[in-house]
């Protein structure tokens, strides 16, 4: 996001919106690979272990340089209890 566009509410908008979608889905439970792991836990996710990360998702990863030191950190958000979920959250 552009420098002069962050602070405003737009990163926001856009993961309630996807979750929105993904509740219109009927989907369990969001996840994302982040550098910015105190925005998510704003809003509401909560890092996890990425070997709970639906193998799905792993292709996403497989074209990327990174793909053997990866840097980022996997969050998720549940849309429906789990007792999978982890029952710390980061609220800062
Ligand atoms: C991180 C980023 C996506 C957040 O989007 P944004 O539009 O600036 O965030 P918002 O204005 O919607 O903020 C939502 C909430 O998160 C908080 N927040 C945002 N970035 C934060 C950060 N880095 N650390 C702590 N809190 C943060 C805001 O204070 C706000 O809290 P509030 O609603 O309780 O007041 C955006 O700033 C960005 O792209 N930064 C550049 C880094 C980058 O490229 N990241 C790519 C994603 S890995």
């Amino acid at each position: 996001m552009a420098p002069d566009a962050q602070g405003a509410g737009l990163g926001r908008a856009i993961v309630e919106a996807l979750l929105e979608e993904a509740r219109e889905r009927d989907l369990d439970m969001v996840f994302a690979f982040t550098y910015e792991l105190k925005f998510f836990a704003r809003l509401g996710f909560a890092p996890i272990a990425r070997e709970l990360v639906p193998w799905k998702a792993w292709k996403d990863c497989a074209a990327c340089p990174k793909q053997d030191c990866c840097d980022e950190t996997a969050v998720a958000y549940w849309l429906k209890p789990s007792p999978g979920a982890p029952v710390f959250r980061i609220l800062q």
